[in-house]
């Protein structure tokens, strides 16, 4: 194999696809996904990969310093592509602690175990730090987040990222270890744990379950399929310059009560349901608590520099991303089984 090349959180919604395509797209590098296996891991995602020749899956915990170390050790990574992280804003205010331990101090010793083992030499070395648009906070009613745009995370999930960001840059300035970043917009289909508010809405319109959208449902986000972004991370990864950061997004911005009734009239037309039968389940809840009223992102940087854009509309994604929620329906019932519903159940109790 030419290179090895460590993923992290490969079992989770995001991960899983780019594990899937770095192992397809580059049977010359050896794939070497390190997963703690949360509740948000699931190896299922990867079923179609995992019996590939340059597959590798090694459940580890990135807060463990002494097994971090030692599989760089073992492995002699040329390269890491950083995704594990506590991932739902929702969770990062009722337990904050695991965002901080695994989104900070987790980046830094996967940053120490890269530093030790590329100590000789960084040639060829990159560690590739993913991260959210959610470090810049909250956008007015217009503007755009770019790449120079001052961090303000208003919520402990954004926070630790953006703790995580700087720790990176740190290290690139201090150390001059090779690094780069990239900031992406809310994504969504295949593979998404049903707490995040599309798989979430499908699988509750799936069992007539209300919807419950917070607040007055007038928050944006800017949404993109995640196969296009796992696409961006190959192009940053190949691509991208050491020590610059790349946004990415969908282009793509939509209230979440928009997004919601369009949802709703996909979902009917695919069961078959008379149309309007899913908006009936919409319900309006209490808001989250420090909600950000606005994500937009100028994705230009990396479209003009590297050449990438999203290569599906949001129409045809989010179609293709219900028709596999509806396929899949064995997937969506093991992962809301057990501590899943424990969850539901105390998050949206007073609703
Ligand atoms: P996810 O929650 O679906 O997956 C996270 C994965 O990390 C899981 O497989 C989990 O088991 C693993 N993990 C968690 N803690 C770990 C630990 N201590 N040690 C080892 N593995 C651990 O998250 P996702 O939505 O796929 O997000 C992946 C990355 O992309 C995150 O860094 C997130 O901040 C970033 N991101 C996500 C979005 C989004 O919309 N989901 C947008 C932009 C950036
Ligand atoms: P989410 O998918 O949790 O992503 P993020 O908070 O990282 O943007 O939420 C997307 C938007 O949907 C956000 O404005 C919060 C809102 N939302 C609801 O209205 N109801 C819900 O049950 C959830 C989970 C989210």
């Amino acid at each position: 194999m030419d290179k090895t090349v460590l993923i992290t959180g490969g079992a989770g919604f995001i991960g899983s696809h780019v594990v899937r395509l770095f192992v397809n797209k580059y049977p010359e590098y050896r794939i070497v996904n390190l997963d703690a296996l949360t509740y948000a891991g699931n190896l299922e995602n990867l079923q179609d990969i995992e019996n590939a020749p340059n597959y590798t899956f090694v459940k580890a915990d990135i807060t463990d310093a002494a097994a971090m170390n030692k599989l760089f050790a073992d492995y002699a990574f040329d390269g890491v592509i950083h995704l594990a992280a506590e991932s739902h804003v929702d969770r990062s205010i009722t337990n904050p602690n695991a965002f901080l331990l695994t989104n900070i101090m987790g980046t830094a010793n996967l940053l120490n175990a890269a530093r030790e083992s590329w100590k000789g030499s960084y040639e060829g070395k990159r560690f590739y730090h993913v991260s959210t648009d959610e470090v810049y906070g909250s956008l007015g009613e217009t503007g755009f987040f770019l790449e120079t745009t001052p961090y303000d995370p208003q919520s402990p999930y954004s926070a630790s990222k953006a703790s995580s960001d700087h720790i990176v840059r740190a290290y690139g300035n201090t150390y001059g270890l090779p690094f780069v970043i990239s900031n992406c917009s809310n994504n969504y289909g295949p593979n998404q744990f049903p707490e995040k508010l599309i798989p979430l809405f499908i699988n509750n319109i799936r069992s007539s379950k209300p919807l419950p959208v917070y607040g007055d449902g007038k928050y944006t986000r800017d949404w993109l399929y995640v196969i296009d972004h796992a696409r961006a991370i190959d192009d940053v990864y190949h691509k991208g310059c050491n020590a610059e950061t790349y946004n990415i997004g969908g282009f793509n911005e939509w209230q979440n009560i928009e997004l919601v009734k369009l949802m709703c009239a996909e979902v009917d037309k695919q069961i078959g349901n008379e149309p309007g039968t899913a908006d009936k389940l919409i319900t309006y809840v209490k808001d989250r608590p420090g909600h950000d009223r606005r994500y937009a992102i100028d994705a230009n940087k990396i479209k003009n520099e590297l050449g990438w854009e999203p290569s599906v509309t949001f129409e045809q994604g989010l179609a293709k991303t219900i028709e596999w929620y509806l396929a899949n329906e064995e997937w969506l019932n093991h992962v809301t089984s057990g501590d899943y519903q424990k969850y539901y159940e105390s998050q949206y109790a007073n609703s």
